[in-house]
Formats: C-alpha cells, sequence, structure tokens
C-alpha cells in the first residue's frame, strides 16, 4: 500500500528503510525527499505514522537473525 502519493514510497519501501537503519523522522524524511518541491508535504505532517514503519522493519529484522 502506498503510504506518499507524491514520491510513491509504500509500506514495504518505509520497513526496508527501517531494516537500513534509518528509523528517525529526519532520516526518513531525507531519505525519501519528504521536503523537495513537488511534495504536498503531508507525510512529512504524519512522520509518525512512518517511523512506525521503519521500527517494525527494523524490528522485524532484528527477529529474523
Ligand atoms: S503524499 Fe507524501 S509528500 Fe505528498
Amino acid at each position: 500500500m502506498y503510504v506518499c502519493l507524491c514520491r510513491g514510497i509504500t509500506e514495504s519501501d518505509v520497513r526496508e528503510a527501517g531494516r537500513a537503519g534509518c528509523v528517525m523522522p529526519c532520516q526518513l524524511k531525507a531519505k525519501f525527499g519528504l521536503k523537495q518541491s513537488g511534495s504536498c508535504g503531508r507525510c512529512a505532517k504524519n512522520i509518525h505514522e512512518l517511523v512506525e514503519l521503519a521500527v517494525q522493519g527494523a524490528s522485524a529484522s532484528t527477529v529474523e537473525r
């Protein structure tokens, strides 16, 4: 499912970023370009939702090891 239509970001993209250690709001904003022109900014305002997905991804990678 898409979590950001402006940048075409899916839930799995965010979980994968979390697995790579990208779980902080500023890291996610930078990685996915949420503050670049052409982005509506809705995702940046609701960044906690992306953080939750990233943390889920990071947790899943810990469990798989
Ligand atoms: S929907 Fe993500 S920046 Fe617009």
